[in-house]
C-alpha cells in the first residue's frame, strides 16, 4: 500500500485509531437461483403494482413469476472498505460486515459527528480488522439485471467467495490470511450471513445478526410502508445516469446564493402561496421533493441503476421502517435518506428463500432493536407466548450452535447504527465475541 493513499485517512482518523483502504475485490460465482418472468417496471405505478402483487394474500408472487431455476455463472466486482488498528497489527480475526436494504458499506462506518456512530471504530478499538462490503448489485459493487442476477442467493455466493479470499490471502491489497472470519450482518445482510452459515457452515466462525429475527410476518408491512418507487426517478441525480448533469447545472443556478428552502419559498410566494420556513422544510426534507433534488449540490458519479431497482419514497417511509422517533438525530436520519441505496425486484422475490435451519456449530448472537418494525412489528417482546422475545425464536434455526443469545437493544428501531445509543449495542457485541472465543 502506498503511504500517500493512507495518510489522509490517518490524519482525519486520529480520534478513531484506524487505518482504512478502499478496495475492489473480483469474485467468480456460481449461483443456483430463480429464473423469473420479468414484468414491466418503467414507472412508479409499475413499482406499486409489483408490491400489490407481492402483498396479495391470495398468492405467492415469487411462485407466480418463477419459470424455472438457472445456474448463474459470472464474474463480478465487490467494492469494500478494509480497516485495521493503527498499531498496524491486523490480528487473526476479521469481521466481515454486510449491510441491509437501503444502506451500503458506509452503514458500518458512519462519518456523522466525527464517526461517533461508527461500528468499525468499536470493532477496530478491540483489535479486529473489518471488511465492509457493498453487496453484489448495490453501491459501487457490480450492478446487474434486477430480476435474474441480483437475487439473494447470488449475493450469498459472493459473500462466501469474499470469505474464502480472507482466509487464504486472496485479496492482494490485504494479503494477510485470517484464521477466523466473523460474519456480522444488518437486516438483509443478516439474512445473507445466516444463509451462508446454512450452505457453508465451515466457512464462518461466528455470526452476529443485527436487525433480524426468523419471523417474516412483518415483511408485507415493510413493503407497503416503503411506498416503493423507481430508484432512478426518486433520486435522478444519484440513481440515474450522466444525463442528469444538465439537471445538476440548472438546479445549481436556480439555487445560487441561497438555500433551497428560500428558493422554494420565493417561488411559491410568486404564485401567492405563503408557507413558513418550517412548512417548507417539511415539504422538502420529509417528502420526495427532498429526494428529487438530492445530489444537486454534490459531485457524484451517477449510479445509473436500471429501472427494476426500487427505493422507498421518502424520509417518512424511512422513519417508519428504520427509525424510532425521539431516539435518533434528525440530521443523521436525513443523511441516511440522502445517501440511501435501492433494492431490486429479484431481492424482494427471494428474500424469503433462505434455508429453514443452519447446521452451524459455532456461536450466534442476534442483536435487534426493541422497537424494530420490520423483524418485530414494533415490539420484540410482544411474543404472545412464553418465548423471551421474537428474535429469541430464531434459536430453533440453530439447533447445533455452541452458544446462542438474542439480545434486545433498548430504545432502538431497525437501523440500530443510526440511533443515539448505537455504541451501546456495539460494546455488547464486542464483549460477547470476546466471551465466546472470538476475541481479536
Ligand atoms: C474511500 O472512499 C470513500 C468514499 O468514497 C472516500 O470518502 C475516501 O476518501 C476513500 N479513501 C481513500 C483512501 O481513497
Ligand atoms: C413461494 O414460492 C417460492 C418459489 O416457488 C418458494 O421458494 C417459497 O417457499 C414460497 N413461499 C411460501 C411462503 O410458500
Ligand atoms: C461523540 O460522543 C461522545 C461521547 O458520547 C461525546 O462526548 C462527543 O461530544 C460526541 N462528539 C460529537 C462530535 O458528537
Ligand atoms: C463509489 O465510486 C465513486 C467513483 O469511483 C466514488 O466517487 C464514490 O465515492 C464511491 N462511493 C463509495 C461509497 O465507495
Ligand atoms: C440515460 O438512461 C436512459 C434510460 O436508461 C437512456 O435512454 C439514456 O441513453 C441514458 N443517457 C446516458 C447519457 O447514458
Ligand atoms: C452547497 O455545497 C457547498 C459546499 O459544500 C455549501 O457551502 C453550500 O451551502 C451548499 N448549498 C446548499 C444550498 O446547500
Ligand atoms: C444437528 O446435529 C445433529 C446431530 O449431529 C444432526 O442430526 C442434525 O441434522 C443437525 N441439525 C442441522 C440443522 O444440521
Ligand atoms: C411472529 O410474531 C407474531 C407476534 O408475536 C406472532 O403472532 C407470530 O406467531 C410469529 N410468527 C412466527 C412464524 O413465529
Ligand atoms: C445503551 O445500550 C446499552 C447496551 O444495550 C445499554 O446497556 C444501556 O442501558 C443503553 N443506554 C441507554 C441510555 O439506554
Amino acid at each position: 500500500m502506498l503511504i500517500s493513499t493512507l495518510l489522509p485517512l490517518m490524519l482525519t482518523g486520529i480520534a478513531t485509531a484506524k487505518i482504512c483502504t478502499n478496495i475492489t475485490i473480483p469474485v467468480d460465482i456460481s449461483s443456483r437461483q430463480g429464473l423469473f418472468r420479468t414484468v414491466p417496471l418503467e414507472g412508479n405505478l409499475d413499482a406499486t403494482a409489483f408490491i400489490q402483487e407481492m402483498n396479495n394474500i391470495g398468492q405467492n408472487y415469487s411462485a407466480v413469476l418463477l419459470q424455472d431455476y438457472q445456474t448463474l455463472v459470472g464474474s463480478y466486482e465487490i467494492s469494500a472498505k478494509f480497516c485495521y488498528p493503527d498499531s498496524g497489527v491486523k490480528g487473526s480475526t476479521v469481521q466481515l460486515l454486510t449491510h441491509g436494504i437501503g444502506f451500503d458499506k458506509t452503514y458500518w462506518d458512519l462519518s456523522f459527528n466525527n464517526f461517533n456512530y461508527s461500528y468499525t471504530d468499536a470493532a477496530v478499538g478491540k483489535g479486529y480488522s473489518t471488511l465492509a462490503i457493498d453487496r453484489l448489485g448495490i453501491g459501487n459493487s457490480s450492478h446487474g439485471d434486477p430480476f435474474n442476477v441480483v437475487q439473494a442467493q447470488a449475493e450469498v455466493e459472493a459473500l462466501n467467495a469474499i470469505t474464502t479470499k480472507l482466509r487464504n490471502g486472496g485479496i492482494p491489497e490485504i494479503s494477510d490470511k485470517f484464521d477466523k472470519v466473523i460474519h456480522v450482518g444488518h437486516s438483509f445482510g443478516s439474512v445473507q450471513s445466516y444463509w451462508l452459515s446454512a450452505l457453508y457452515p465451515d466457512n464462518t466462525d461466528g455470526l452476529v445478526l443485527t436487525g433480524w429475527s426468523t419471523n417474516a410476518s412483518f415483511l408485507p408491512a415493510f413493503l407497503a410502508a416503503s411506498n416503493l418507487h423507481i430508484a432512478r426517478l426518486n433520486q435522478p441525480l444519484r440513481f440515474g445516469n450522466a444525463s442528469s448533469q444538465t439537471a445538476i447545472s440548472s438546479l445549481k443556478s436556480w439555487s445560487t446564493g441561497d438555500s433551497i428552502i428560500c428558493g422554494v419559498q420565493s417561488l411559491l410566494s410568486a404564485i401567492n402561496i405563503k408557507l413558513s420556513t418550517q412548512d417548507i422544510w417539511n415539504e422538502i426534507a420529509t417528502t420526495e421533493v427532498g429526494d428529487l433534488i438530492n445530489g444537486y449540490n454534490r459531485t457524484v458519479i451517477p449510479l445509473d441503476y436500471p429501472t427494476g431497482y426500487l427505493t422507498w419514497s421518502d424520509f417518512t417511509a424511512n422513519q417508519y421502517n428504520f427509525l424510532l422517533p425521539g431516539h435518533f438525530d434528525l440530521a443523521l436520519g436525513l443523511v441516511a435518506e440522502s445517501t440511501k441505496q435501492p433494492v431490486t425486484t429479484g431481492e424482494i422475490l427471494t428474500i424469503g428463500g433462505s434455508p429453514a435451519s443452519s447446521p452451524f456449530t459455532g456461536p450466534v448472537l442476534i442483536v435487534t432493536g426493541q422497537q424494530d418494525s420490520i423483524f418485530c412489528g414494533g415490539d420484540c417482546f410482544a411474543t404472545g407466548t412464553d418465548a423471551a422475545s421474537i428474535p429469541a425464536e430464531a434459536q430453533k434455526a440453530f439447533p447445533n450452535a455452541s452458544a446462542f443469545e438474542a439480545y434486545i437493544q433498548p430504545e432502538s428501531g431497525h437501523a440500530i447504527n443510526v440511533h443515539y445509543n448505537a455504541t451501546g449495542a456495539y460494546q455488547v457485541i464486542q464483549s460477547w465475541l470476546g466471551a465466546h472465543g472470538l476475541a481479536a
